[in-house]
C-alpha cells in the first residue's frame, strides 16, 4: 500500500473508534524503531518531521528514509507529515519532496514565534488546502497556540521553551471560531490548543481539568463531529524513561506530561492524531546514556544505537496499543478517490 495520504489514515480511525501517533523523526534509526513496532503490532503509521527534522536531516535524505520505509514495508501504509509548516512556501517544498500531508500552522506568524491574527490563519490555510489538495496531499491546521495554562506562557515552536506571555483567549482554542475556521479552510484535521506545549516540562505536577482542557477536546467534538482533532505535546513524559536518563548522568527534573489516559479520552471525543516527539527523545537519550556507561572502553555506534533502536521501539509499540491502532495496518483499504499521485 506504501505511502497514502493522512486523510485515508484518519478517517479509517475515525470509522473504527481509535486514534494515531504521529512521531517525529530526524534519523534513521528513528524510522526504523518506527517501522519495527509498526509492523510488529500491524499498524498504519504517521511519521512527520518539522523543518528543524528537515534541517537537520536535509530534504534527499529525509526523502530517502521515506523511500526506505515504503520499500521494506510494503504493507503498512504510510503517511509521511510535514510537521508545524510555518508558512505555505515550506508545505510546498514538503509536497515537492513526497510528503503526503503538511500541516499549515498559520496560530503562529512565518517566524513561528509570534502569535498570528485569526484572518491571517484563515487566509494560508486556505491557499494550502488548494493547492495541497489539488495534489491528494492531506492538511493539517491548527486553531489556538500551544502553551501553559498554568503560567500563561505560549511555547515557541521547535523550541518547548517560553514564548512569551499569552492571554488564556489565546492558549485556548475558540470553538465558535473553530466551526467556522473548518468551514472556511476546507482542512482534513485541526490541532488544537488545550493546554499542552511541547518538551518535557508541559505541567508543573501531573496534570488536572484546569490546566489540561480535555472538557474542550469534548466541546469541540460535537461541535465538528466530522472534523479529525489532533492533540500535539503529548508526550506522557513516563517517570521510568526520565529515571534512566536521570541514573546515567542526565538532568530532567520535575518534567511531567499527558498521562495516557487523558489520550484514551480525547480519542473517544474525535482525536485521531496524537503527535510525540519528546518519549522517543527521552527513550533514546536513555539507552545512550546506559549503553555507554555500560561498557566505556566500546566505540562502535552501535553499541549504542541498537539499544535507542529497540527503546524507542518499546515506546512506540506501547502507543500504538493504548492508542487502538494496533491490529488496523492490514484493515485500512485505499480507494481510489484516496490515491497518492506523487512520485519519487
Ligand atoms: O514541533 C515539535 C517537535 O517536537 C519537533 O521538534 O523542531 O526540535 O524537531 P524539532
Ligand atoms: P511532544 O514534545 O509532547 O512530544 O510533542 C510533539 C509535537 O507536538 C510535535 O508537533
Ligand atoms: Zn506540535
Amino acid at each position: 500500500m506504501a505511502l497514502v495520504p493522512m486523510r485515508l489514515l484518519l478517517d479509517h480511525a475515525a470509522e473504527n473508534d481509535f486514534g494515531i501517533p504521529a512521531f517525529n523523526v530526524n534519523n534513521l534509526e528513528q524510522v526504523i524503531a518506527i517501522m519495527q513496532a509498526a509492523d510488529a503490532v500491524d499498524s498504519p503509521v504517521i511519521i512527520q518531521a518539522s523543518r528543524g527534522a528537515r534541517k537537520y536531516a536535509g530534504e534527499a535524505f529525509l526523502r530517502h528514509l521515506i523511500l526506505g520505509a515504503v520499500e521494506s514495508y510494503p504493507h503498512i501504509p504510510i503517511a509521511m507529515h510535514l510537521d508545524h509548516g510555518n508558512e505555505p512556501a515550506t508545505c510546498y517544498t514538503a509536497m515537492r519532496n513526497g510528503f503526503s500531508s503538511v500541516m499549515m500552522d498559520g496560530s503562529l506568524e512565518p517566524d513561528g514565534k509570534s502569535p498570528a491574527s485569526y484572518e491571517y490563519n484563515c487566509t494560508v490555510t486556505r491557499e494550502v488546502v488548494d493547492v495541497a489538495h489539488a495534489m491528494g496531499v492531506s492538511v493539517e491546521g491548527e486553531l489556538g497556540c500551544l502553551g501553559s495554562l498554568e503560567t500563561g506562557e505560549g511555547g515557541q515552536e521547535n523550541d518547548p521553551g517560553p514564548g512569551g506571555a499569552l492571554s488564556h483567549g489565546r492558549l485556548l482554542t475558540d470553538p465558535d471560531q473553530a466551526e467556522e475556521f473548518v468551514a472556511k479552510t476546507g482542512v482534513d484535521a485541526l490541532a488544537v490548543a488545550i493546554g499542552t506545549s511541547h518538551g518535557a516540562y508541559k505541567f508543573s505536577k501531573k496534570p488536572e481539568d484546569e490546566i489540561l482542557r480535555m472538557d474542550l477536546i469534548i466541546e469541540l467534538h460535537k461541535r465538528l463531529p466530522d472534523t479529525h482533532i489532533v492533540m500535539h505535546g503529548s508526550s506522557s513524559v513516563p517517570a521510568e524513561l526520565v529515571q534512566v536518563v536521570n541514573d546515567n548522568g542526565g538532568e530532567i527534573v520535575n518534567a511531567y506530561g499527558v498521562p495516557v489516559e487523558e489520550i484514551q479520552l480525547g480519542i473517544k471525543h474525535g482525536v485521531r492524531k496524537v503527535n510525540v516527539d519528546t518519549d522517543n527523545r527521552l527513550a533514546i537519550t536513555g539507552a545512550i546514556r546506559a549503553a555507554l556507561n555500560d561498557d566505556k572502553s566500546n566505540f562502535d555506534p552501535r553499541h549504542y544505537l541498537k539499544p535507542a533502536i529497540a527503546e524507542m521501539r518499546r515506546v512506540c509499540e506501547s502507543r500504538y496499543q493504548a492508542f487502538g491502532c494496533a491490529g488496523q495496518g492490514g484493515k485500512v483499504k485505499q480507494v481510489s478517490t484516496h490515491v497518492f499521485a506523487a512520485t519519487y
